[in-house]
């Protein structure tokens, strides 16, 4: 089994395991309980205090433009940074030897499967097919409880075996050079139409499924190469949840991270990861 609920006791003995395929569900701490009462204020100023039901209340441009200013501000301010160094203090990275792709909020709708510019949202993909590094590290914070049918699904059995993809269409610095709003996702709702996302092609074998429940705050962790997919739902509200990416330099550097099968994507985004140091 590659789900893990205890933390492996230092830094290295987590990364290692990461890197081996391991995924770690981790319970909330007393930060990340900060962290999503922080942010989900920020979310309710701005989407309502009922805001898993705002899309209903709201029409689709001003949820979308809404939901985008958000996401700016958590992915850009100096602020939301600091939570991540925080929360990689508290794992025991040092923090020179880090860098880190901001915290993105993610919606999954209901029924968001419906609306084909949310097509790429539910692509099975690894992270990785985005031109991060073998090192990176997924780190995936739920902002309330989730059930089972409200997160995502993990393939484990093509952690180190390839699976047909089309990871060659994405060139990080092509990418980049249409602007941060693509980057991030916050002001055209017609990017998922017309930008190229990586993901995976042909029929699916799934082989062997983890799926998952979680509470607030609950971290999970895992490597950017597992192949893994959001999961469609309608269960009458929106799924909110933040992640974000870390890269440990050394190992980057060192070309040391999970096993590269099939990830042809080219170009670096470490290059524009967050350094604190
Ligand atoms: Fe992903």
């Amino acid at each position: 089994m590659n789900l893990q609920r205890v933390r492996p006791e230092t830094k290295e003995d987590l990364l290692k395991s990461l890197y081996q395929g391991t995924i770690c569900h981790l319970p909330a701490t007393p930060l990340t309980r900060e962290l999503i009462a922080d942010v989900s204020a920020a979310i309710s100023s701005t989407l309502g205090d009922d805001f898993r039901h705002a899309q209903f209340r709201l029409e689709p441009p001003e949820f979308f433009d809404r939901v985008g200013s958000l996401r700016k501000r958590f992915y850009t301010e100096a602020r939301y940074h600091f939570w991540i160094g925080r929360l990689l203090d508290e794992f025991g990275f040092e923090i020179e030897r880090i860098a880190f792709d901001p915290l993105r909020l993610r919606l999954v709708m209901h029924k968001g499967h419906d609306d084909p510019r949310a097509a790429p949202i539910y692509y099975a993909h690894r992270d990785t097919w985005y031109a991060h590094s073998q090192a990176e590290i997924t780190w995936w914070i739920p902002l309330h409880d989730v059930e089972e049918d409200e997160t995502f699904v993990f393939y484990p059995d093509w952690f180190d075996r390839p699976v047909s993809n089309n990871s060659e269409i994405f060139d990080y610095a092509d990418w980049v050079s249409r602007g941060t709003s693509l980057r991030i996702g916050w002001q055209n709702r017609d990017h998922g139409l017309i930008a190229a996302y990586p993901g995976h092609t042909g029929p699916l074998e799934p082989g062997r499924e983890i799926t998952f429940a979680a509470n607030a705050g609950d971290i999970v962790l895992f490597s950017g190469s597992h192949f893994h997919q959001t999961r469609k739902q309608a269960t009458g509200r929106s799924r909110f949840s933040l992640d974000f990416r870390s890269v440990d330099l050394v190992d980057h550097a060192g070309n040391i991270g999970a096993p590269n099968v099939d990830n042809r994507s080219t170009g670096d985004a470490v290059v524009d990861y967050i350094r604190l140091s």
